[in-house]
């Protein structure tokens, strides 16, 4: 079976090679290295002795930061959690405000509530209750997280949300936190990306949180996008282990920017073209403040993209992987659309059996919808220790994406 035996990334500053490498060495799309099985002894500075010695001022050198570290390590998710808003909005009550039915929506989505934020709630404390019970699950410690990744499009600070998240765990040693923007795609991207520190720059533990609140982008007077979106958050740990043991056993990621027109959120254009005259003079100085235009998709061109990508996707990351796709226990899909997950499980014969669907429950609830089908399956004895999980991640930017993972 392929599998990981370490990512040697050359970009990784804190990196440095000791010695030379005899063998050849390819860095591929799947982050495997070729040939398997072989170790790099690196000198690679702990996040946290470095933020340490930071933070006393001991001007240690750089080199003293440094330990010797052997980066051939595997990653595997040992933690999940979830959390969503207190408000459910059936789809009764939305025909309350357009004109739609419960009949429409559920034939045509599989959709029969959403939960939206209310009130005190925000993003940050669904992603935080989420990334609290992850870490609960896995026996982590806060302080023992050495990166909390937060995929989502909805940050609710412009400059990310991930450090708040970060501090309000409580992670004393002050890991590294950044935000992942891929819309429904960016829990695979974290996970990916999870799977890439661990392996290459010998992080040990990583915090992936997937959470969207769409509800604050949606044109609630538009029936043909309002009804699918729902908020939420969910989370999954991602820690090293023996390479023998990795979980992680391919992946394949793509996006497709000519497809954007057919879904996006984009900055209001009137707000932008206001600063330069045609021969540079400056007209309106300072620029307005920008805002984002409503959610605009075109629902069919979406759904054609993802019946079409989505197999292809997972084939080739089965494909990477050296497995067949009887193997696959679970398929988890981005929850987005019944008929999307039916196709897609129809087309690489995967029986409804299999098929983890929450759909009905939450709606589309963009990068919380993996982590949150996966927490529930976890959580009600579904999905087991050793299961394999074909999971794929599609929507805007397009982007698309999916990861072939054993849990635990
Ligand atoms: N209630 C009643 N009628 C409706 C509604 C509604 N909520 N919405 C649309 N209609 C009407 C339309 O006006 C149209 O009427 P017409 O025939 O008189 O013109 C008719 O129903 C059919 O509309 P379609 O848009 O063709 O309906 P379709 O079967 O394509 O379903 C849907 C629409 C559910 C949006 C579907 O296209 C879809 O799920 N697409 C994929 C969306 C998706 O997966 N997005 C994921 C990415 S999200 C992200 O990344 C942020």
């Amino acid at each position: 079976m392929a599998n990981a035996s370490g990512l040697f990334t050359p970009s990784v500053p804190s990196l440095r090679l000791r010695g030379r490498i005899q063998t050849p060495i390819g860095i591929y799309r799947t982050g495997f290295l070729s040939p398997e099985g072989f170790s790099l002894m690196v000198f690679c500075s702990n996040p946290a002795q470095g933020s340490d010695k930071l933070a006393s001022g001991s001007g240690a050198s750089s080199s003293e930061s440094r330990a010797p570290r052997l980066v051939s390590q595997g990653c595997k998710l040992v933690g999940c959690g979830s959390a969503v808003p207190t408000l459910k909005v059936s789809n009764d009550d939305l025909a309350k405000i357009v004109d739609t039915s419960d009949e429409w929506i559920s034939v045509r989505t599989g959709i029969r509530n959403r939960r939206v934020l209310s009130g005190k709630e925000s993003l940050t404390t669904l992603a935080v209750e989420a990334g609290r019970k992850a870490l609960q699950m896995a026996q982590v410690d806060p302080d023992d997280v050495d990166l909390v990744l937060m995929c989502t499009s909805t940050p609710e600070d412009l400059f990310g949300s991930a450090p708040q998240i970060q501090k309000a765990l409580g992670c004393k040693s002050n890991p590294l936190a950044y935000d992942i923007t891929a819309a429904c795609s960016g829990f695979v991207l974290g996970l990916v990306s999870a799977a890439c520190h661990i392996r290459g720059a010998g992080f040990q533990n990583v915090l992936v949180i997937g959470a969207d609140a769409l509800s604050q982008y949606v044109d609630w007077t538009d029936r043909g996008t309002c009804i699918l979106f729902g908020d939420a958050a969910g989370a999954v740990l991602v820690q090293a282990c023996d390479s023998e043991e990795d979980g992680l056993f391919g992946f394949d990621l793509n996006s497709d920017g000519d497809g954007q027109r057919h879904l996006n959120a984009t900055i209001k254009e009137n707000e932008m073209d206001n600063a330069l005259g045609s021969n540079g003079s400056v007209l309106d100085f300072p620029p307005k403040r920008p805002s984002y235009s409503c959610i605009k998709m075109n629902g069919k061109e979406v759904f054609r993209f993802a019946v079409r990508s989505v197999p292809q996707s997972i084939e080739s990351a089965l494909e990477k992987a050296g497995l067949p796709g009887s193997s696959i226990d679970w398929l988890l899909l981005h929850q987005a659309n019944q008929r999307i997950i039916d196709a897609v499980a129809t087309r690489l014969e995967v029986p409804p059996e299999r098929v983890i669907s929450n759909l009905a429950n939450y709606g589309n609830t963009s990068a919380a919808s993996i982590p949150l089908a996966l927490d529930e399956a976890v959580r009600s004895g579904k999905v087991k220790a050793g299961h394999t999980i074909a999971a794929a991640g599609f929507g805007a930017g397009l982007t698309w994406g999916s990861a072939i993972v054993r849990w635990r």
